[in-house]
């Protein structure tokens, strides 16, 4: 079924497990993904990049993610990730997305501020969850790492009480895009967020956090834990594989069917690390 991602994070949040939220590029993966959430009863996030959104298009990244929800036996999001133009996200509002990140991490603190709520006060005319971030989370590829700021903690708890957004990204360690699991998040950090804010937080860039700490993250104040390239890897991977295993296949149906397989493992293998197996 199709749902907010405040009914869900509101309830994740303060309970020992966090809401899988995991980046659609495709209508394969997109299928991937709800399969293995429903083969592990789990509640799941789908989530739109700006790279989704320019290969699929708005309104059909919106069509894909609410007809899986809506047949899906677990309840799932449509989330508009990362969107810095306000015109993408009221785009994304009138195509049915039922939640959005408004993303201003690279704007002054101010405007963060004045867009976020502007996004805010729209989208509760239309029940709309809205995700925004504070501090930058950055991307790991060479030359970026300058641009992460870490998230602190008063910073957090001004920009929650002006904006009165339903879940907030913060930066504690982790980077986009990362392809080993090398993050090194700063726990003491969160733990002062969490003290300092009461809301559900937002892991970014979590293909790059080790199992372990993912588990434990999970059991603080994190409500969504955003996870995209480790499956797009595993999806390539296994397209290479087959096709050196039978480079006689010429119906790409099967091809894609069969490397999706890879997606929906990786997926039930984060969902249990999260321990959101069973909630939904
Ligand atoms: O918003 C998307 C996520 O933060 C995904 O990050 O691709 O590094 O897992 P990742
Ligand atoms: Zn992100």
């Amino acid at each position: 079924m199709l749902v907010t991602l405040k009914e869900l994070v509101q309830v994740a949040y303060k309970s020992d497990y966090a809401i899988p939220a995991f980046n659609i590029h495709t209508y394969e993966d997109a299928v991937a993904i709800v399969k293995g959430a429903e083969e592990m009863r789990s509640p799941v996030i789908l989530m739109a990049s700006p790279s989704a959104i320019r290969h699929l298009g708005i309104r059909i990244a919106a069509c894909i993610m609410n007809e899986l929800a809506e047949n899906a036996k677990v309840p799932v999001v449509s989330h508009l990730d990362h969107a810095t133009d306000l015109d993408v996200i009221f785009k994304a509002m009138k195509a049915g997305f039922t939640s959005v990140m408004f993303d201003g991490s690279n704007l002054p603190f101010d405007e963060n501020v004045e867009k976020t709520k502007l996004v805010v006060k729209v989208a509760r005319a239309f029940g709309i969850s809205v995700e925004a971030e504070i501090g930058r989370v950055g991307r790991s590829e060479e030359g970026e790492e300058a641009t992460q700021i870490l998230t602190e903690p008063d910073v957090a708890r001004k920009f929650f009480e002006l904006t009165q957004v339903d879940a907030l990204a913060v930066a504690v360690g982790t980077a986009h895009g990362m392809q080993k699991q090398e993050a090194q998040i700063d726990f003491e950090r969160v733990q002062q967020i969490q003290s300092a804010v009461d809301v559900p937080l937002v892991l970014h860039g979590s293909s790059g956090v080790p199992d372990e700490d993912l588990t434990k993250i999970s059991k603080m104040n994190f409500g969504k834990i955003n996870i995209g390239t480790v499956l797009k890897t595993v999806y390539v991977e296994r397209i290479r594989k087959i096709l050196q295993e039978q480079p006689q296949l010429k119906d790409q149906i099967k091809l894609l069917e069969e490397a999706s397989k890879a997606v929906t493992e990786m997926v039930k293998h984060k969902i249990s690390l999260l321990n959101s197996a069973g909630r939904a």
